[in-house]
């Protein structure tokens, strides 16, 4: 039976899924992720507040652990994020720093992380949800001590040390034209004018069981493409509690997003990756987020291939 990767490979593109070093450890977890997928991106464990815990002394551990597994089966790692307003350190959250200190901490950061996996990734999701969605800037620890220009000059600190990675612009509910996309679409056509290194963004897909307007996704997405970015799938999954009906329509509801969201990214060439956050269902973060039993991904507990896989799958 031909697998999602087989399937996608064919096509120029790549599959993958948000996983975690004490996952990939287990055996059968690790033989499904192995069969149907060739990208991971760590879901957790290469956020600062695990790598940074304390200013200046780096673990690298949990993602290392998890980057060997990656490269052992012939997966390819995106580094996921090096700049991000959640799971940061207290003594980020809480510091009383100078400017020049925050963006030497911000320097120091990047510089090690993008080091240390070097040659192992493929990119980094360098700046992640910067933006509130009516558009202004959200006013993170970085956008308040630096200034707006802290983005730029992660991408700059990033490109400096791994000039071959690919540095991606990554956020949420911006997949349709709204106030959010609007900003961001102006900022990235900004920074590629100055000539800030950048290679793409990455558009999170954390969508509801509704899904949303197709064409508008796809036109969308074509406006950053004509950027000169790439325009990747990076964390897709689905709220499905809200759905009014049996299990077997719940189900057959959120196959019919997947294979539409697949079906814009097969239509375009600067869509290259599929990246779902997460295996199967429990492990999901949406269960812990929204407090309800949510079933956003492609495999069941089982293991066993959902109807979203097999849409997935219709349209590679
Ligand atoms: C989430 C993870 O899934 C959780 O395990 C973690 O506790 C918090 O972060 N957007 C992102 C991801 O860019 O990093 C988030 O991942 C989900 C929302």
């Amino acid at each position: 039976a031909v697998t999602l990767k087989e399937a996608a490979q064919a096509k120029g593109k790549h599959i993958g899924v948000a996983t975690q070093s004490w996952l990939v450890n287990k055996s059968e977890y690790a033989a499904v992720l192995n069969q149907e997928f060739d990208t991971i991106t760590p879901e957790y464990q290469m956020k600062m507040g695990v790598i940074q815990k304390q200013k200046g002394i780096y673990n690298f551990s949990e993602a290392d652990a998890l980057v060997d597994f990656a490269l052992k089966n012939n997966k390819i790692v995106r580094g996921h994020t090096l700049v991000w307003h959640s799971s940061l350190p207290s003594w980020v959250e809480n510091g009383k720093f100078t400017r020049e200190e925050w963006i030497a901490i911000l320097k120091d950061h990047i510089t090690k992380t993008v080091q240390h996996f070097k040659g192992k990734v493929y990119g980094w999701d360098v700046v992640n949800e910067a933006f509130w969605q009516n558009g202004q800037y959200r006013p993170t620890v970085w956008y308040n001590n630096i200034g707006p220009e802290y983005i730029e000059m992660a991408f700059r600190f990033a490109h400096e040390v791994d000039p071959q990675a690919k540095l991606y612009y990554n956020d949420f509910s911006s997949e349709v034209k709204n106030e959010k996309s609007d900003a961001i679409y102006k900022m990235l056509k900004d920074l590629k004018s100055k000539g800030v290194p950048i290679d793409g963004i990455g558009f999170q897909t954390h969508l509801t069981i509704d899904g949303l307007n197709y064409n508008d996704m796809k036109t969308n997405f074509q406006r950053f493409a004509a950027l000169g970015l790439d325009t990747d799938i990076t964390e897709m999954d689905l709220v499905t509690h809200t759905f009014q009906g049996t299990m077997e329509q719940k189900m057959n509801a959120a196959a019919a997003v997947y294979g539409n969201v697949m079906k814009v990214a097969l239509s375009l060439p600067s869509c290259k990756f599929f990246i779902a956050w997460g295996l199967n269902d429990s492990q999901s973060w949406l269960n812990e987020d929204t407090g309800f039993s949510e079933y956003p991904l492609l495999f069941d507990d089982s293991f066993g291939k959902k109807p979203a896989y097999n849409a997935v799958m219709e349209q590679l």
